[in-house]
Order: structure tokens, then C-alpha cells, then sequence
């Protein structure tokens, strides 16, 4: 999937989706992140700001070079649509955030990413875009309550959005916030 198949243009200037900002405080103090797909790394170089350890991974690794010299910055360059193994397995995070992005194949590895006491932040396009614009190819759009029913297995729902909004640009978008409880 290249950066333009979703018609969106993001660059490391640009603030976290307000998902990601409204939900962020969930993530343990200090807990390491996962930021899949991070493009120009807006939502990494978020967390980092607040002190966490990010983990930054993308085919494209370019748009985070400037990051490589930063403390407490992991930079892995992966196709994660060139089939298994998923380049973090056995891995825990304590924030793993997916913004614009769908590979359905690795969404158990996205759940799974996520450590006990942990938090999923995931935000993308659903069906219905494809009336507006881009991206319309279906493999890139969210089914129906498709996040909610992929999490709810492992990890428990704290919020989910399914709607067609028109602010800041029409779109049909879909979003959740869940954790992994402790057992403690
Ligand atoms: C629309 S951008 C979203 C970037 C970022 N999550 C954000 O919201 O600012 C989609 C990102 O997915 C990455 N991507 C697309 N296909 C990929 C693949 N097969 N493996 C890894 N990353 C991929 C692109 O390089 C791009 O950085």
C-alpha cells in the first residue's frame, strides 16, 4: 500500500489524530510504544515527547531518519504485507497505536502486541469512503464494528467510534481505544 493509496498527506509536522491525543494518557507512564505503519512518525514522536520509548516501524523508514539519533527511539524497517513472520513477535507494548493503516493478516499480531496493562489506539478509514474518495480499494477499509469484533476477544473495548463525519473532511472512519486488563 503506498502513503498515496489513502490520499492522505501527513508529514512529521502535523499533530496526532485527536483519537490519539484524547486516548493517549491510557498508556502506562513511561511504557513503551509501537507505532505500526508510523510514516512521518507524528504519533511516535508524540509519545516521545512524553517520555516513552517508541518503536517506529514501516516499510518506509526515510520520513523518520532524523529520529534515528534520538534517545529511547527503535527505527524497524519492514514490508509488513510480505507475509509472516511479524518482525516483532514475542514483543509487548504498552501503547501500540495503528493510525491509516490495514493489512487484515496482521491484526492478531497488532492484539497481541499488547502488554498486559497495555493499550491498543487504532484509527482508520470504513467502508462508505469509497463514495468519497480515497482510499476505496475494500482491502483498506473496516467492515462494520470490524475493530470491535477483532479486539473484543483479548482486549476490553474502552471506546469504539463507527461513523461518517464531516469534520475536519468528510470521511467514514473507525476507531477504538481497548486494553488488556492485568490478571493481577
Ligand atoms: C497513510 S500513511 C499513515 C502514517 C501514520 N500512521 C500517520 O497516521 O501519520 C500509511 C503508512 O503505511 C505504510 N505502509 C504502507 N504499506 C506498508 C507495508 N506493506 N508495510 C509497512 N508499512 C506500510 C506507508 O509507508 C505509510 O507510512
Amino acid at each position: 500500500m503506498a502513503d498515496t493509496d489513502y490520499g492522505v498527506q501527513v508529514n512529521a509536522l502535523d499533530p496526532p489524530v485527536d483519537w490519539v491525543r484524547r486516548f493517549g494518557g491510557l498508556v502506562p507512564a513511561g511504557g513503551e510504544i509501537l507505532d505500526v505503519a508510523c510514516g512521518r512518525g507524528r504519533h511516535g514522536r508524540f509519545f516521545h515527547e512524553l517520555g516513552h520509548p517508541v518503536v517506529m516501524l514501516d516499510r518506509d523508514i526515510t520520513k523518520v531518519a532524523d529520529m534515528a539519533s534520538f534517545d529511547r527511539v527503535e527505527i524497524v524497517a519492514r514490508d509488513l504485507e510480505a507475509g509472516r513472520p511479524w518482525p516483532l513477535a514475542g514483543r509487548r507494548f504498552a501503547g501500540v497505536i495503528v493510525v491509516n493503516y490495514l493489512h487484515r493478516p496482521i491484526l492478531p499480531d497488532i492484539v497481541a502486541s499488547v502488554a498486559e496493562g497495555g493499550v491498543l489506539i487504532y484509527e482508520t478509514f470504513a467502508v462508505g469512503q469509497e463514495t468519497l474518495g480515497r482510499p476505496s480499494n475494500p482491502d483498506y477499509l473496516l467492515h462494520r464494528e470490524e475493530l470491535l469484533i477483532r479486539v473484543r476477544p483479548e482486549l476490553r473495548v474502552v471506546a469504539f467510534e463507527d461513523m461518517e463525519e464531516t469534520l475536519p473532511v468528510p470521511a467514514f472512519k473507525q476507531r477504538v481505544v481497548a486494553v488488556r486488563d492485568s490478571l493481577a
